[in-house]
Formats: structure tokens, C-alpha cells, sequence
């Protein structure tokens, strides 16, 4: 009765390949659910009472087959009879009741082991406290269960705990009664009113302390908002707090969404494999994405805070009133919500500063997950292990394909798609076609094409030439688009995508008017809709010979080309009202320098600093018009990992050499000028988060950044003299690094000193000590691994722990390329030792750790054979988890 239908299954060991092509509805529904919790470490019993009917969708079957994982059965009762060995099977993974009528009650009591379930997932203790994560399908091991997303069931949740220890008793819904009980037990019982999914359900239980607020929603009624956490962290939760409210108020007025419980719970938990999970009505966050304080968190951390606290609320339309048909659906809700956090955070701080931020994240991660072992459609057609496919490419890529329906939509008809699919599918569980069909429907467009986005892997490549007809005064535009092949669909040959083009003309003094064949009314910019492999649009009435501004905004998920001068890239740089492409063209001069510097570097010949690509700075420097935080992303190089996803095969050395080369000749040649905007960017007034404030102190940071590439006395100083003084954790970090990344003999005591004392300031915050081990793990001075390794033994590390493991391994493997992928392969077996320890105890953690592995192809000869060696001696460990299989088998 399950879509889990074995197939591919070479060997006993390898583990199912789950099409999306056989789904099947389920044959049961669950209509009500009611869960017991007896909460014990080792021994906590999960009493459940199944109200279970026939679908009427589905082919009718005898027997109810339920998911289970790592649990001990105790009892299983149908109706009011009692069932023995005879009326059931179980299996490793399953539960299998054979015969079962069309309506029944299903009372089930099975025994867990939260204090040893490791995986953070299902029920588990993270430090004192009792909490759990079913997405995506951890609720099997809690209880038997239809764990599907397709089962929407009414939760009824009775918790029992010792009160001294668990004095807050917390599940989904509304509170409905409380017990005092015998032994110093009591209990509370939870009602969700809203049919979900089991991957939705939370429970929390533990000695935590609450923020409480409130929001009247735009018909009136009042929710009750409360944050809990642990005492120490009491002073961090004002901004997330803060932010939840905006978000309120930012869903009403922007989507039309009202919150519909009466209450709205987040709860902050040290140990959590991702950032945050939006339960229904009890969110439960990662501490790194809820706590915030200026003291101990950065400006990046505060933006961190606002948006996932964010992406959680807006799931509870976006999700969980309308959730998924299936996993395969998972770009249906996240894809979804991921666009509607950065839109909110684009309208509560800077708008450019966050599509730069999000577009390099795509540029740099999602791209090299594309051109990867494990590149996959945002809709897979297939997978092994669902967790594995939590990616980039389902979340960010999966915003950008939302984004485009609202570039060829435009805001209004946007907002009549979204209107029609909540109202459409409310209470129900939806594909990416539903989705589709709403926006199709009110905007009478044909998105046939536009589906190849949702079922294409691979990054499509638009390249683009201008031609320019003095007489006739014509622009023509001609594109051409292809998409490489993936390996998930290979030989398959891809059809064009639907793509829109945000179009300027940039003339010598500013944007030209734009006449169109079919454009009556001149604009600035037009979105051209390319469809063909191959296709030209001609411009009117051009009056001079324009520099195009193509993908305005990042306006397609795509690599784009187009034959640009270095002069025409300085023309965009000062002339284009467009952040993003002002941005974009900067880089790409940057970009060309240091191409330029590799190849003199190659050659052991002279380089000089591209002369235009300095210009170009220190007009940035000297204008004090420019906003600050444009000046700092512009000036900022591409980083290594940018660098590296721009040609094959990736010479690590040689573009950590010339980066840092050309980074070192910006600041020798450009000192005075950095000096006087770091004064210009000294500010006394006390810590704000808000976009000006944000936008000074990362040009404060940039410009200190380029100090201390060769600091002289005065500049250690000032450093130093901020790493002392500062009055919030963004300034004092920022100080850290820059000492810590500077290598000149001069600071060598300083920068010691730096991390001893941050250390002992800063030793009882644990996510301020993961700031000061991930600054360590990423130093890229030599000796890298050695002192990585002593971080692993350092009190303040804890294997357990998916932050720390983060702030250290996956830090070292990720931003420290030059050590990570030291000559003698000495990376690749420490990650490899790593992966394999985890393999067991965090499959998850283990699995996402591979990233960097996997891409083995991108290296020279002797780097693949290392890497491969590893990848290999990983894929003969006899008990591999499906997490690390399924991504070990696809990359070799
Ligand atoms: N659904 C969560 C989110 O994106 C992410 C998540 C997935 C968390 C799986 C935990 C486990 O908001
Ligand atoms: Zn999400």
C-alpha cells in the first residue's frame, strides 16, 4: 500500500530507490490520532490510539501496513481485541496488521530510548531537555505510524513527566488540560484543531524559562507569543521576538495570511541537525537561528535570526495549511517559503545587500551542487534517502523558480496565484503542479515550458551577443541557451527553458529609453521572455551604442556570458541603477584580474594590478555618496570557493596565491584611502540592527580586513584597539579575524593574544566559542589540519553536537581549501575518519559532511585519485547508514 516500492535493488545491502512515478495513495487514513508520552530516558512509552478508515481514493486492501523504525513493540490492540503474533508481522522498517476492516481503532504501545537515540531525530534529549524532529520522516521512530505527508490526522498529545525536572510540558495546539499526578509526576494534554501530517508533530519537555508577548492579528484576535529557552539565554530572545511579530504583520499585509491558533510557540534546543523546524504552532529552532544579543552575536546572526524565525512562521501557511502530496513535492513548500523569507528580509533591511548575498550563495553552492555527483531537479524524480535532498537546489534554487513566476507575473497577478493556491488547497496535501496550475489560472499564461525548470537538472548556460546598427539605429540582442548534462538523467537531451531576461541599456550617461517591436510605451528596463535555443530580439530608436545590463537582478537561476570590454564592466559599475548588476559587473572585473594574475603566476612572470579594477576601487573609496554596504560587498573579492566554480580542473594554490595577491596590491596601493573610511565608519552610537547601521560596520570590517594585510603600528592599534572595545560581538569578531588572518610578523603576538582572550571572555557562550572555532578551522595559514585536530580535543568541542561539528570539520573542509586540500591527501583521510564516526552516530551530519568529497572531478589527477581512494574505503564500511550511501554510491 505504500509508494515504497523496492526496485534498483542490485544487492541485499543497497538500500531502495523511492520513485516519484509509482506513487500511490495511501489504502488508510488516519482521522484521529491520540499519543501518550510517559517520558523516561531509556525506557519512555508511546501509548498511540489510531482512528483509522479506508481511503475512499484508494484500491481497497485487507491489511494496514505502518512505518516504524528502532522501536520495541509492546502491545497492539484492534477495536477491543487484542492481537497476537499470529494477526501481525513486524520488520525492521514496518508493521504489518493483516487483516483489518474498513473502520477500526488501532491502540498501540511501543518503548523507546530518547537518552540514546543520537541521530536527533524522533524523540531525543538534547542536554536536559526532551524535544523531538519528525520532518522528514522521523515520526517512525517515535510510534507505528502512516509516516507519509499525504496522512493528515487531528493530534491529541498527553505528556507525563517529572515536574521538578520537566516543569514545561509542551505539544502541538492549544493546552487543554493539566494534571498533577502521583510520585511528583504531572501531565498536560495538547489538541491541534488543524489536521497535519506526523512529520509536523512536536513535543517538548523540560526546565525552561519563557518570553511572552503578544500579536492581534488583522481580524482582531489576540495570539499569545512565546519564546523558551534555557535560563542563561533569557537576555537573547528580544529579537527574534522582534522579528516574529514583523513577520506577522509582513504575512498579513503582503500574502493576506492570518495565524489561525491562539498561541505561537518557539523553543530554542542546543542540538538540532538543521536550523529550525516550523511544527505546527510549537516552532523548534537551532539556538544559533533564534538567540540573539549584541553582545554575542554578529550583524550576520541577527539577519540570521530574522530570517528563519521568518521561513518558520510563513510555513504554517506555506507547509502546513497546505502542506505536501509527497517528498518529491518538498520544493512545493520550501522553495516556496525560502522566497517569502527573503523577500521580508529584503523589505526589513537592505534589498540589494540581500539579493547579492542570496545570488552568491546560488553563484557558489547551489552551482557547484548542479554541476555535482548529486545535481537533481528542485522536483527529484527519485531517491534513496529523503534527507539527502534537503539541498540548495530544492531551497534556494526552488526561490528562484518562485521568483520567476513573480518577474513574468508581476507583483499583483503574483499575489492572485498565491490567493487561489491557499484557497484551493487549504487543509490539504499539494504537488508542484497545483502550484503551477493557480498561477497559470489567474494570469491566463501557458507555463508548459516553464515546468522544465521544476524537472530539469543542471544549470542552463545563456550566452548572449549585441549588435549595434549605427544607421538604422538598432540594438539586437541575440541569445543562445543550452544545459550541460547531469548525471541523475544522463544523455537525456535537455529542452530550452522558459527564462526571463531583465534587460537595460546603458547609455553614456545613464539608462536609454527602450522601444520593442511590441512595446508602444518606452521603459528602462523589459523583461524578454527566451524561450528558443536560440533567439534575437532587435531594440528601436537607439540613440548611441549601448553596454546591455542582462539578468537585471539576478533575474534567472543561469550562467550568464556576454562579451563585455573591461570598460563596458566600469560603465555598469557607476552607471546602472541596478545594485545587483552594478555588483555583478565589478565582480567579474575582479573576476578577470585574477584570472590574470593565475596566468602570470603560472608563466613565474611580472603581474601588474588591472589598472581599471583599482580605478573602479578607489572611486568606490572616495565617493562617500555610495552606500556603505554596497562599497564593502563591491570591494570584496570573489571568494576562493566563487573562484573555484569558474574553471576545471580547480587550482586551489594557485587561487588562493593570486587572490590573496591581488587583495594585497588593492591594499598597499589603495592604504590611505582604506584608513579614511575606516574612520569615516567609527561610530559611537550604541548597537542598532537595522540596515545603516549593518551597512557601516561591514564597510568597517572590509576596510580593516585590507589594513591588515600589511598593517603598520597605527593600524594594529586600531585593531586591537576595537577587538578591546567594542560593544558588540560584529566589531569584535571583525577585529579577531582580521588578526587571525593577518600574517605579517608584526601582529604575531597580537593575534595569539586575540584568541586567547576571546576565548576567556567568551568560553560559557557556546555559540560565541563556535565564532572562535570556526575563525581557527578556517586560518589558512599552513599546519591547518594539525591544529584542527587539537580543536577536536578541546574542552570546548562536543562530538555530539552538529554546531560544533560544523563550526569545525565542516568549516575546515568548506572555507579552508588550501589546507583541505593539502598535496598529500591528509584532508581527505581526516574527513574521511570523520564521516565514517558519524556514519553511526548522526547519519545526517555524516551525509551533508561528504559535500566537498564528492566533488572529486573537479580536481587535478593526483587530487582524484586521493579524494576517490577516500570515498571508496568510506563505501566498504559494512554498516553504511542509506544517508552516506546514497551519496558515496552517486559520486563514484
Ligand atoms: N523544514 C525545515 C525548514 O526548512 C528544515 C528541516 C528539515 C528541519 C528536516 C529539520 C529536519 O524550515
Ligand atoms: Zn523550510
Amino acid at each position: 500500500m505504500t509508494a515504497n516500492t523496492a526496485v534498483n535493488q542490485t544487492d541485499k545491502n543497497s538500500p531502495t530507490t523511492i520513485y516519484l512515478k509509482d506513487y500511490l495513495p495511501p489504502a488508510f487514513l488516519i482521522e484521529k490520532t491520540h499519543l501518550t508520552f510517559q517520558l523516561d530516558p531509556e525506557k519512555t512509552t508511546v501509548t498511540s490510539v489510531l482512528q483509522c478508515v479506508a481511503n475512499p481514493k484508494a484500491a481497497p486492501s485487507q491489511s494496514l501496513t505502518l512505518h516504524g523504525q528502532d522501536l520495541k513493540l509492546v502491545r497492539l490492540q484492534l477495536n477491543n481485541k487484542a492481537l497476537t503474533a499470529a494477526d501481525y508481522c513486524v520488520e525492521e522498517e514496518s508493521l504489518t496488521i493483516h487483516a483489518v476492516p474498513d473502520a477500526f481503532t488501532l491502540t498501540c504501545v511501543t518503548e523507546i530510548s530518547p537518552a540514546t537515540n543520537s541521530s536527533l531525530e524522533g524523540l531525543y534529549k538534547s542536554r536536559t531537555m526532551y524535544c523531538t524532529q519528525c520532518e522528514a520522516e522521523g515520526f517512525r521512530k517515535i510510534t507505528y505510524y502512516l509516516d507519509r505527508p499525504d496522512v493528515l490526522s487531528e493530534f491529541t498529545t498527553t505528556v507525563i513527566g517529572d515536574k521538578q525536572q520537566f516543569p514545561v510540558l509542551l505539544s502541538n495546539g492549544n493546552l487543554v488540560a493539566s494534571e498533577q499526578l502521583e510520585n511528583g509526576f504531572h501531565s498536560a494534554t495538547w489538541h491541534d484543531p488543524f489536521k497535519k501530517p506526523a512529520y509536523l508533530f512536536a513535543l517538548v519537555a523540560g526546565d525552561l524559562q519563557v518570553v511572552e508577548d503578544n500579536f492581534i492579528t488583522c481580524s482582531g484576535r489576540n495570539v499569545v507569543l512565546k519564546i523558551f529557552v534555557e535560563p542563561k539565554d533569557l537576555d537573547k530572545c528580544e529579537h527574534a521576538m522582534a522579528s516574529l511579530k514583523n513577520a506577522m504583520k509582513w504575512d498579513e499585509e503582503v500574502y493576506g495570511r492570518e495565524y489561525d491558533l491562539d498561541i505561537f510557540m518557539i523553543v530554542a534546543v542546543d542540538d538540532f541537525n538543521m536550523g529550525a523546524m516550523e511544527n505546527k504552532g510549537l516552532n523548534i529552532f537551532n539556538t544559533s537561528c533564534v538567540l540573539a544579543n549584541p553582545k554575542t552575536t554578529t550583524d550576520a546572526g541577527f539577519a540570521r535570526v530574522e530570517g528563519v524565525v521568518a521561513h518558520e512562521y510563513f510555513h504554517n501557511w506555506s507547509g502546513n495549511r497546505v502542506t505536501c502530496r509527497d517528498w518529491f513535492q518538498l520544493s512545493l513548500k520550501e522553495g516556496f517559503t525560502v522566497f517569502r523569507d527573503e523577500e521580508f528580509s529584503s523589505d526589513m533591511g537592505s534589498r540589494t545587500v540581500k539579493r547579492v548575498e542570496d545570488v552568491n550563495v546560488m553563484r557558489t553552492l547551489q552551482f557547484a551542487e548542479d554541476g555535482g555527483p548529486m545535481a537533481h531537479p528542485v522536483q527529484p524524480a527519485s531517491f534513496m534517502e529523503i534527507s539527502n535532498f534537503y539541498t540548495l537546489t530544492i531551497y534556494e534554487k526552488g526561490a528562484e523558480v518562485v521568483r520567476m513566476y513573480h518577474t513574468l507575473l508581476g507583483p499583483e497577478l503574483f499575489r492572485q496565484g498565491s490567493d487561489l493556491y491557499f484557497e484551493r488547497h487549504d487543509g490539504e496535501a499539494a504537488t508542484i503542479e497545483d502550484f503551477t496550475a493557480a498561477m497559470a489560472e489567474v494570469s491566463g499564461r501557458d507555463f508548459s515550458q516553464f515546468k522544465y525548470w521544476y524537472s530539469q537538472a543542471g544549470t542552463p548556460v545563456v550566452k548572449a551577443e549585441g549588435d549595434y546598427c549605427a544607421q538604422a539605429k538598432t540594438f539586437s540582442l541575440t541569445f543562445e541557451q543550452y544545459c550541460p548534462d547531469t548525471p541523475e538523467a544522463k544523455g537525456s537531451d535537455k529542452k530550452p527553458y522558459h527564462i526571463p531576461v531583465n534587460v537595460s541599456l546603458l547609455g553614456k550617461a545613464g539608462l536609454l529609453p527602450l522601444t520593442l517591436d511590441s512595446q508602444a510605451q518606452p521603459q528602462t528596463e523589459v523583461v524578454l521572455e527566451l524561450t528558443e535555443a536560440q533567439q534575437t530580439f532587435v531594440f528601436n530608436d537607439v540613440q548611441e551604442e549601448p553596454v546591455p545590463s542582462l539578468f537585471r537582478g539576478f533575474s534567472a537561476p543561469v550562467k550568464s556570458a556576454y562579451p563585455y570590454k573591461k570598460a563596458d564592466l566600469l560603465r555598469i559599475t557607476t552607471q546602472d541603477s541596478d545594485g545587483f548588476a552594478r555588483f555583478d559587473a565589478m565582480q567579474q572585473l575582479a573576476v578577470v584580474a585574477i584570472f590574470d594574475v593565475m596566468a602570470a603566476l603560472r608563466k613565474q612572470e611580472e603581474w601588474q594590478l588591472e589598472p581599471l579594477l583599482l580605478n573602479a576601487v578607489k572611486e568606490l573609496l572616495t565617493n562617500e555618496a555610495l552606500d556603505p554596504a554596497m562599497v564593502a560587498l563591491m570591494c570584496t573579492l570573489p571568494s576562493q570557493a566563487y573562484m573555484s566554480g569558474l574553471a576545471t580542473p580547480i587550482e586551489v594554490e594557485l587561487i588562493h596565491q593570486a587572490r590573496n595577491a591581488v587583495k594585497a596590491a588593492i591594499a598597499e596601493q589603495c592604504f590611505d584611502l582604506w584608513l579614511a573610511v575606516y574612520n569615516r565608519c567609527l561610530s559611537t552610537k550604541a548597537y542598532a540592527f537595522n540596515a545603516n547601521d549593518v551597512a557601516l560596520r561591514s564597510l568597517k570590517k572590509v576596510a580593516l580586513e585590507y589594513l591588515m594585510v600589511k598593517p603598520t603600528e597605527e593600524v594594529l592599534a586600531l585593531c586591537v584597539k576595537q577587538f578591546n572595545n567594542a560593544d558588540n560581538m560584529t566589531d569584535e569578531s571583525a577585529a579577531m579575524s582580521a588578526l587571525v588572518d593577518c600574517t605579517a610578523p608584526l601582529a604575531a603576538k597580537e593575534r595569539v593574544d586575540a584568541l586567547a582572550q576571546f576565548y576567556e571572555r567568551w568560553k560559557d557562550e557556546a555559540l560565541v566559542v563556535n565564532l572562535w572555532l570556526s575563525v581557527q578551522a578556517a586560518d589558512s595559514t599552513p599546519g591547518a589540519l594539525k591544529r584542527v585536530e587539537a580543536l577536536l580535543k578541546h574542552p570546548a568541542y562536543d562530538s555530539a553536537n552538529p554546531n560544533k561539528i560544523r563550526s569545525v570539520v565542516s568549516v575546515f573542509c568548506n572555507q579552508n581549501a588550501v589546507n583541505f586540500h593539502a598535496i598529500d591527501g591528509s584532508g581527505y583521510v581526516f574527513l574521511a575518519d570523520q564521516i565514517l564516526v558519524l556514519n553511526k552516530q548522526n547519519p545526517q551530519i555524516a551525509s551533508r559532511l561528504l559535500g566537498p568529497l564528492t566533488k572529486w572531478q573537479k580536481y587535478d589527477v593526483n587530487r582524484q585519485g586521493l579524494m576517490r581512494e577516500q570515498l571508496l574505503r568510506i563505501q566498504s564500511e559494512p554498516a553504511l547508514s542509506k544517508d552516506v550511501y546514497e551519496v558515496v554510491a552517486k559520486s563514484l
